[in-house]
């Protein structure tokens, strides 16, 4: 081998690094960004609401939420950590902390997290208004963007070291959405009324993420919407006899249909920021493939061959009971909740989050992947603006 043959192998070896850090608890280090500030709801959340609410008034306060990884609640909807856990741990960064119980000693320097569960991406008032239903008020997508403004001042002193602290920043927003269908679909509202909501949740993201653009974020990553059809809780609410309403998995299809809706829309309000922004590197995380994949083939990924029941649980066939919620007494936990995919019937397990981020970081769920966009590592690297056509949306 020549020299020149070394260099080419460096790249995958680096993936390989990572992946491997990925898989181990160790946090060898990849120099990529130096900060992540992350937006959105229950899939994000690394202990806002818990903090708000207290860990002893809701089920997410207690075990076996956080037993896998943390071995005691932390507010994160899961067994362990979230996908925003896996980009801050392969970037050798702390796990973010939740902004709303406050700075600690550390500070917000390397990030904040300012999910929060429950979180709508349309303000409050316009669910209220239809009498629908909304836990938790005031934390929609709007206001984390306002509590991420007024931080700014004790992020950096100046335009130029704003600039410089963000260039090197990964901005995760979202999934964020999710509720803003979950409210009314759980409360009995039509599909017709919810797919009318479609445009407002597009107004929100499109206005949050042009908010953060032109605070200084350069590197935006976007999620899209899971598929709700295989979703433990959509599955054993819109639970029917026609057979007609499955696919080959057992997921509901018109449910999964509103997804991609959701998820399409979506792409072409990016297309419509990045346009508008040039400078900046607007990231589409497809959620939705990623979930697809394991949920259409678990074995390879290590799940069972039985991917729709969630791990934690009130019983039934998806193990899912809307009034016996996991973390109460008489919920049941399986043996091994890294061969699930979905954890309480809402949200996913550490496993499977886990595989997500791995896509996200390395492909192909990212476009540009995540790694292929660090401003430390690939300084030669020029960053294409990836603008999708619309043939590639429609397909
Ligand atoms: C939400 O914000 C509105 C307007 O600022 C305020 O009137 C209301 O009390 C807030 N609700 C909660 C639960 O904090
Ligand atoms: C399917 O369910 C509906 C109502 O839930 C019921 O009226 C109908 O008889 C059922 N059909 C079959 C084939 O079981
Ligand atoms: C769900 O849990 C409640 C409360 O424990 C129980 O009364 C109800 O029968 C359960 N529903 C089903 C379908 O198992």
């Amino acid at each position: 081998m020549n020299p020149s043959t070394h260099i080419s192998l460096l790249p995958p070896l680096l993936l390989l690094l990572l992946l491997l850090s990925l898989l181990s608890t160790s946090h060898a280090a990849i120099t990529c960004y130096t900060s992540i500030f992350s937006f959105g709801d229950s899939l994000a959340d690394t202990g806002n609401l818990l903090h708000d609410v207290g860990k002893n008034n809701i089920h997410v306060g207690r075990l076996p939420y956080g037993e896998t990884y943390f071995r005691r609640p932390t507010g994160r909807f899961s067994d362990g950590r979230l996908v925003v856990d896996f980009l801050a741990q392969a970037m050798g960064l702390p796990l973010l902390p939740p902004y709303l119980a406050g700075p600690g000693r550390k500070g917000f320097r390397r990030g904040a997290n300012f999910a929060v569960a429950g979180a709508t991406a349309i303000e409050n008032g316009f669910f209220t208004e239809k009498g629908i239903q909304v836990l938790w008020s005031n934390n929609s997508l709007g206001s984390q963007i306002e509590w991420f403004r007024q931080l700014l001042p004790s992020l950096c002193s100046s335009d130029s070291d704003c600039n410089d602290m963000f260039r090197n920043s990964l901005f995760l927003v979202g999934e964020i959405g999710g509720n803003d269908y979950n409210y009314p679909f759980l409360q009995a509202r039509s599909l017709d009324e919810i797919v009318s909501y479609v445009p407002r949740v597009m107004d929100a993201i499109s206005s949050a993420i042009t908010a953060l653009i032109e605070l200084g974020a350069r590197t935006l990553v976007v999620p899209g919407n899971f598929p709700i059809g295989c979703n433990s809780a959509y599955l054993t609410v819109f639970r029917s006899n026609r057979s007609e309403d499955y696919d080959a998995i057992g997921c509901i299809k018109w449910l999964n249909k509103f997804s991609r809706f959701h998820n399409n829309r979506l792409r072409v309000v990016l297309n419509r920021v990045r346009l508008r922004n040039p400078h900046a590197t607007v990231i589409y995380a497809d959620y939705y493939s990623a979930a697809m994949s394991l949920f259409s083939s678990p074995e390879p990924s290590g799940f069972r061959i039985s991917p729709l029941p969630a791990c934690c649980g009130g019983g039934g066939p998806y193990n899912y009971n809307s009034s016996l919620q996991c973390g109460n007494s008489g919920s049941n936990i399986c043996a091994d909740p890294s061969i699930y995919i979905t954890w309480d019937g809402m949200h996913m397990t550490e496993a499977a989050y886990r595989k997500i981020a791995i896509g996200l970081l390395k492909g192909p769920n990212a476009v540009p992947a995540i790694l292929n966009t660090c401003p430390q590592t690939n300084q030669e690297f020029s960053r294409p603006q990836y603008v999708l056509s619309d043939d590639v949306l429609d397909g």
